[in-house]
């Protein structure tokens, strides 16, 4: 299964770079007050939104395969786990669920309005916050390791 584990690696570049930049055409576009076009501005966000739910299968996939998921805590009990086995077994995988709940908010808000400004508002804040909360706790130590 470590297939798996290459794969939501390096997912995990694409995810951030098309978050990132979907983040910032967001706040751009809503304080140039632009006009919130279909083929560039819905393009981004809405593969901003597939490519996180992607990544979320994926690593719901390896929390039940990976000795670092949930067997970490069957193994440790809840009570045994140290700061690193904490953050891949709990903080990762419920703050990033959390994270792309937030994103998923963003995309059906921002449908429901036919403001563009309101709907890079939208985007660029639950947006926003889902990607400070996903860099938040990313195991970097491990990942560049
Ligand atoms: C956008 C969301 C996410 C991003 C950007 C992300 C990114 C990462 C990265 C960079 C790593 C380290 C990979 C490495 O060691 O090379 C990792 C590990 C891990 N992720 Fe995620 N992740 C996300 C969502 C999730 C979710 C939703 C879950 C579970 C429900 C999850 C479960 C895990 C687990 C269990 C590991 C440890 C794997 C191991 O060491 O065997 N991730 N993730």
């Amino acid at each position: 299964m470590e297939i798996l584990q290459n794969l939501h690696s390096y997912l995990a570049y694409a995810v951030l770079a098309v978050l990132v930049l979907a983040v910032f055409n967001a706040f751009t576009g809503w304080l140039g007050k632009r006009e919130f076009a279909m083929h560039k501005d819905l393009r981004l966000s809405l593969f901003a939104l597939i490519l996180s739910h992607i990544q979320l299968l994926v690593g719901l996939v390896v929390y039940f395969v990976s000795a670092n998921g949930l067997k970490a805590i069957q193994t440790l009990g809840m009570g045994g786990l140290n700061s690193a086995s904490r953050l891949l077994a709990l903080e990762h995988p419920v703050t990033n669920i959390l994270a792309i709940a937030f994103i998923t908010i963003g995309w059906s808000r921002h449908k429901k309005t036919d403001d563009s400004t309101t709907k890079f508002k939208r985007i660029a804040l639950l947006y926003g916050v889902g990607l400070v909360l996903i860099l938040s706790r990313i195991p970097w130590g491990q990942w560049f390791g």
